[in-house]
């Protein structure tokens, strides 16, 4: 793979241009660096700003690529497939160096992956994963192990299960968005555990769609369902658990004590929360992906040897550890 020969200036005004045509109202944003470096145009697709982790990953990709000396053009896909799909194709057609992106959900990426190929463009798949035939439809995958997040939440559940004294623990769970990696994922590794531990009962599944206004609707209904009933809360993500706390407490429910509460992501908010005792544990999916994102995309431009696949590191915060010396979250 070889960087493209053009010059930047006239290539980031007419991705600017070309972007502001096709993807009116979707937020393209083209940043030229300044800083001395490879020089790359990276065009990044982001899904969407839905909760503090997305905008947290929007920051760090931004600053990645200006410490990198690399001009990202981003497009937020508010959101929605097509326009993620019209944002590469805008890439495309400007003959970016990289693409990176970041899927909605799992399926129906193949046609646009397909134009990318044909053009030797290199695809980096960012946080979420995608469900293709041909796996050589992307360059790189760089992102969190969501199954394994699953599995970090039900072995915190069997631990505080020992001390919750029950026969019969009821769970409700709140999902992310339908068809996404993450909920499928977290879904999957979560209920390989729990589905064949005898002391747990998942009452119901809904899809909070990673939204904090949706956590409160799931939370809602799931209290107007399930009177006196809810001992656990498993929820994909923080924003969401922090929607479903807001009516826990408005209907006189301790959260923490009550309901126990397992969330996903460790936004500092969320952290608060566990050191206040409102949330028992926060499984940890790290946002800041940005630095490996661009050291990638170099190795691949410049022909080096790369890894297909990255995981960041990422741990899980309980209630049974000492939080005392962790670092502020910066999302
Ligand atoms: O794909 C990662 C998930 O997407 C995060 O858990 C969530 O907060 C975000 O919306």
């Amino acid at each position: 793979m070889r960087k493209r020969n053009r010059t930047l200036l006239p290539v980031l005004a007419g991705v600017c241009i070309l972007l502001s045509l096709t993807l009116a109202g979707c937020g393209s944003q083209a940043k030229d660096s300044g800083a001395a470096g490879s020089g790359l145009v990276v065009g990044f697709s982001q899904l969407g700003s839905e909760s503090a982790w997305r905008l947290g990953n929007t920051v760090s990709m931004e600053r990645a690529a200006e410490e990198h000396g690399i001009s990202l053009v981003v497009d937020n896909g508010m959101q929605k497939q097509e326009n993620q799909i019209a944002a590469i194709r805008s890439f495309i057609a400007y003959q970016v160096d990289v693409i990176v992106f970041a899927p909605i959900v799992e399926d129906g990426w193949t046609n646009v992956l397909q134009e990318a190929k044909e053009a030797e463009i290199p695809v980096i798949m960012m946080d979420r994963v995608i469900n293709v035939k041909d796996s050589d439809l992307y360059t790189a995958y760089i992102g969190p192990d969501h199954y394994q997040e699953g599995v970090n939440a039900a072995k915190f559940l069997q631990k505080k299960a020992e001390d919750m004294d029950q026969e019969t623990i009821r769970i409700v769970e709140m999902s992310g968005t339908e068809g996404s990696s993450p909920m499928i994922s977290r879904y999957k590794g979560f209920h390989d555990l729990i589905d064949r531990d005898e002391r747990f009962e998942v009452l119901e599944t809904i899809s909070g769609d990673f939204l904090r206004s949706k956590g409160k609707e799931c939370m809602e209904t799931f209290l107007r369902k399930y009177p006196d009933q809810i001992d656990v809360l498993y929820s994909h993500n923080d924003a969401m658990t922090l929607g479903a706390i807001e009516v826990m407490e408005e209907h006189g429910i301790e959260p923490g004590k009550d309901i126990v509460i397992i969330s996903v992501d460790g936004e500092q908010a969320a952290i608060d929360l566990l050191k206040e005792g409102k949330i028992n544990c926060v499984v940890e999916c790290s946002p800041m992906l940005g630095d490996a994102v661009m050291d990638l995309a170099e190795k691949i431009v410049s022909g080096q040897e790369y890894p297909r696949i990255t995981r960041p590191e990422e741990s899980c915060f309980t209630e049974y550890d000492d939080l005392s010396g962790l670092q502020p979250r910066g999302y």
